[in-house]
């Protein structure tokens, strides 16, 4: 069966200016699974994430062995399972953990990263939100035994042995097939690199005195070396990679939209956050959501969805179903969300049960990144990043954004 796409039916056809830099490149740079049936219906999509006969089905869910739920990525958990272990992460993402301990800490890593950008004049956005993605995440996971700026770079080479981040064919080809075992082995090594420097020295310190994080509850509940490097590898690739590539992109916008800085700067949290939620609906960092039924779904606004159907969710799609989010769907628009009654977030973390825990923490992270940068003296982006397409997150990634400021 050849890829199908469900529109939301009767939507207005879109109209009105078009701000996603994305627009061009994403009509080449992400292709969604052969066969998977794609919808763009807002009210569809949100049936199927929410459903409870609906299972992960992305290029590796078929594979993963379901007998060892504490050696699965909780992505790929389902029903009781995933929901005991969504309860057990759930004290790290509450918004007093954000205001207590995250804050403080996205601060201080602004501090650090604006006085050496200070002190040179010049930074790369890509180096600085890293930095910051990588601090708030593993203060999350529980890895903050060893040296921060050494971490984050161990999980950077992790993460960039993962994948070919290239759409060309025979990139892939080289890149996957012919070379794979050359990046396998590199990725174990450096997989292990992160197991002797970083998660035994935090799991050592946590035997003695437990703290409230991942670590803590991994090493209270036995994980094998095998369940922690899984979990510390989701958190990575779910909570750096996304929000990392997510903050270049509200840099961007707010750089070549002068009334939106300005709207930014002097507005309240609150506005800072319709802001920022709205450049994430026109630019969501996750592509495509992929969920296939373990029984018929019936009674859905598309009718039955036979067992096994590959559902893919085109998340660019529904965020701009003008049946929800009104006219001019890619125009920004930070008014929209209060005007149509909808959750500013839209589809860009999901929905249901897996909807992502993180979501508060990573805008809040976004708004202080932008808020902190926007007011250093000097403060200009000299160039565009260069965007290429990521086939394993499905999404975007932009690198080599320099900035400017006044040396002090
Ligand atoms: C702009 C930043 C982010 C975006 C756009 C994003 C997006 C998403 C989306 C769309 C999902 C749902 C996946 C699915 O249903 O298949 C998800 C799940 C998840 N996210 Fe995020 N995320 C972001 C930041 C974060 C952060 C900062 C963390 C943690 C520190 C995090 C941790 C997770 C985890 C653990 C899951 C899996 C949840 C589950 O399967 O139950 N994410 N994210």
């Amino acid at each position: 069966m050849s890829t199908q796409t469900l529109d939301s039916p009767g939507s207005p056809v879109a109209t009105g200016r078009d701000d996603r830099k994305t627009a061009e490149s994403i009509k080449t740079g992400l292709k969604p699974f052969k066969d998977a049936r794609i919808t763009t219906s807002f009210k569809f999509a949100r049936e199927v994430l929410r459903s409870s006969v609906m299972r992960q089905a992305s290029s590796v869910a078929d594979e993963v062995d379901m007998s060892k739920p504490d050696e699965i990525s909780f992505f790929f958990l389902h029903g009781d399972e995933h929901k005991k272990r969504r309860a057990s992460v759930a004290p790290y993402f509450t918004p007093k953990a954000i205001v207590d301990r995250y804050i403080p800490l996205m601060h201080a890593t602004m501090d650090r990263q604006i006085a050496e950008f200070q002190k040179t004049g010049r930074a790369k956005l890509d180096d600085i939100s890293l930095e910051l993605a990588s601090d708030v995440t593993m203060e999350i996971v529980g890895l903050t035994n060893s040296d921060r700026k050494a971490l984050t770079r161990r999980v950077k080479t992790i993460m960039e042995a993962n994948d070919s981040f290239d759409k060309r064919p025979f990139y892939r080809f080289m890149h996957d097939k012919v070379f794979g075992w050359y990046h396998n082995a590199l990725r174990m090594w450096r997989v292990m690199d992160l197991w002797k420097n970083d998660i035994v020295p935090a799991m050592e310190a946590r035997r003695k005195e437990p703290r409230n994080d991942v670590m803590s509850y991994m090493v209270q509940n036995n994980y094998s070396q095998k369940g922690m490097i899984i979990e510390v590898l989701t958190y990575a690739g779910a909570g750096v990679s996304t929000t990392r590539e997510f903050m270049i992109m509200a840099a961007w916008h707010l750089r070549d939209n002068p009334a939106l800085a300005e709207r930014f700067l002097t507005g309240n949290e609150e506005d800072q956050f319709a802001i920022i939620e709205e450049i994430l609906r026109i630019e969501p960092i996750a592509g495509f959501l992929y969920r296939k039924p373990d029984e018929d779904m019936t009674g859905t606004s598309e009718g039955t969805i036979p067992k096994g159907q590959l559902i893919g969710i085109d998340i660019r799609g529904i965020n701009s179903d003008t049946s929800v989010v009104g006219e001019h769907p890619f125009e920004i628009d930070p008014d929209r969300a209060r005007r149509q009654k909808v959750a500013g977030a839209w589809g860009s973390f999901g929905d249901g049960p897996h909807r992502c825990p993180g979501a508060q923490v990573a805008l809040h992270e976004t708004r202080v990144y932008l808020d902190r940068l926007l007011r250093v003296p000097g403060y200009k982006m000299i160039n565009d990043p260069t965007l290429k397409w990521s086939m394993s997150t499905q999404g975007y990634e932009l690198r080599d954004a320099i900035i400017t400021c006044d040396k002090v």
